[in-house]
């Protein structure tokens, strides 16, 4: 027997539990994808499909050589004198899809939305796993802080859209490129004298990627930062201007936020702003989504001209989690219409073809498959919550009818199998008061 890799897991039609982990069925996902697609259409968003698989050296430029991404959490595949890597994020590739494409010529600022997998070799835990899936946005193009704002209500808007609460909204500013080694080196000469203090990673860090060390969740360390240089500090007056110009933004929307100068992030690419929208519910991997200004990035993967971008993404799985710790009620899948119950040969010869022409008229429409008894057809009927079951036997054919029975009252009819799809219809409307299905 095989079982899904580690930190992978199936999506079922019905929700399961997998290793004291529940993952919602596939209607629960569908719901969320089609809200995240709703929500991206409201703000004009258009849709960007990435392959799985990018060159290492495009996420090694892109995401950064001194990452945890980069360092230890690469799926790579070798082929052909080739290394490739399972995406573990989506901005790089977008980006390298943009100059691939020259995508700048359609003119203005590209508004582009994905949702697919990303693959990152992680310790497995709540909320953590080796293949997600993010949903983000990538604005691509404007250096204004209203583009800043626009990525920032678009996550908040999605998390409106289901209704979540207890959220927190963390946000910074970490200047551009050239502002960041006078930080770096202040960072370092307020660590040295505590460097025998520090956990193994935070001296490394020290070393390879001081930003790092404002990540650290070890509380004698956290203690240790509130003395710490601050990023804020050391940013150029263009982008402390720019930071106010995108706080003045948030301000008029009344989109709350927690200024937090420690905010940093795991990815190299960022300038500029920087943000990360936290839930309550999730435990020790509490973001939601996070993302920020990108400027540098552009020419990072082999463009020539800096591109000024900035986007976000979020993880479906996070939402999922967050959504059942909130009991959302997720809307139930769809019923079938009218299951078709047959006894015999011939009926069933019949059902085939009356089964196949409703399909076509658009109703949903079930058959048994499996040769069962009537009982057992009517059990599966009920099962599968359908609206009316059909039943066809030997004298209704010769009849020229079928009996329709309406299974939540019980009431049964003897219908014209000419007239079979107009009455499913009517008993439709019944139901929902005016409109059938299609
Ligand atoms: P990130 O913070 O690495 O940013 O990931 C964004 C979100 O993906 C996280 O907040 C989390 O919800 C989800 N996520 C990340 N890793 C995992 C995992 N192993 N299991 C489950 N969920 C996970 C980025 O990826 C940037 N590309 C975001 C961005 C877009 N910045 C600018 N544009």
């Amino acid at each position: 027997m095989f079982q899904s890799i580690r930190g992978t897991f199936d999506v079922l039609p019905e929700g399961h539990d997998i290793a004291g982990r529940s993952v919602p069925g596939s209607p629960s996902w569908r719901h969320v994808e089609a809200t995240v697609r709703e929500v991206m259409e409201r703000f004009g968003m258009e849709e960007i499909r990435t392959p799985m698989m990018e060159p290492a050296e495009l996420v090694a430029r892109g995401v950064g050589q001194a990452t945890d991404i980069v360092q230890k959490e690469m799926f790579l595949i070798e082929r052909g004198g080739e290394t490739y890597v399972l995406r573990p994020e989506v901005t790089a590739p977008v980006m390298r899809a943009f100059l691939e494409h020259h995508l700048a010529q359609r003119g203005g600022t590209q508004r582009l939305y994905y949702i697919g997998p990303c693959f990152r070799a992680e310790r497995p835990q709540k909320g953590r796993y080796r293949q997600f899936h993010q949903f983000g946005v990538e604005l691509i193009g404007s250096a204004e802080p209203v583009a800043d704002v626009e990525a920032i209500a678009n996550l908040m808007s999605v998390a409106e859209a289901f209704d979540l609460t207890n959220l927190r909204l963390r946000l910074n500013t970490i200047g551009d490129t050239e502002d960041r080694p006078r930080y770096r080196e202040a960072l370092r000469d307020y660590f040295e004298p505590f460097k025998n203090d520090l956990t193994e990673t935070s001296r490394q860090r020290l070393e390879t990627n001081p930003l790092r060390i404002l990540d650290t969740k070890t509380e004698h360390e956290r203690v240790m930062l509130a003395e710490a240089p601050r990023l804020p500090d050391f940013v150029s007056d263009d982008a402390r201007a720019h930071h106010e110009a995108v706080t003045g933004f948030l301000d008029d929307l009344g989109i709350a936020y927690d200024s937090d100068p420690f905010l940093v992030r795991g990815l190299d690419y960022y300038t500029r702003t920087a943000f990360e929208l936290e839930s309550d519910v999730l435990g020790a991997q509490s973001a939601l989504g996070g993302g920020g200004r990108y400027d540098g990035l552009a020419q990072a993967v082999g463009g020539g001209e800096p591109v000024p971008a900035v986007g976000y993404a979020a993880g479906v799985e996070r939402f999922l989690l967050a959504l059942a710790a909130q009991d959302y009620a997720f809307p139930e899948a769809p019923h079938p219409d009218a299951f078709l119950i047959t006894i015999g040969d011939e009926a069933k010869r019949w059902a085939v073809t009356a089964a196949h022409n409703l399909r076509k008229a658009g109703l949903r429409v079930e058959m048994d498959l499996l040769d069962r008894s009537i009982g057992k057809q009517f059990k599966e009927a009920d099962r599968e919550k359908a609206h009316v079951a059909v039943i066809v036997g030997p004298d209704d054919l010769a009849e020229g009818e079928a009996q329709m029975k309406h299974l939540p009252s019980g009431e049964q009819q003897a219908v014209p199998l000419k007239d079979l799809e107009a009455r499913i219809r009517m008993r439709l409307r019944r139901r929902s008061g005016g409109t059938a299905s299609t």
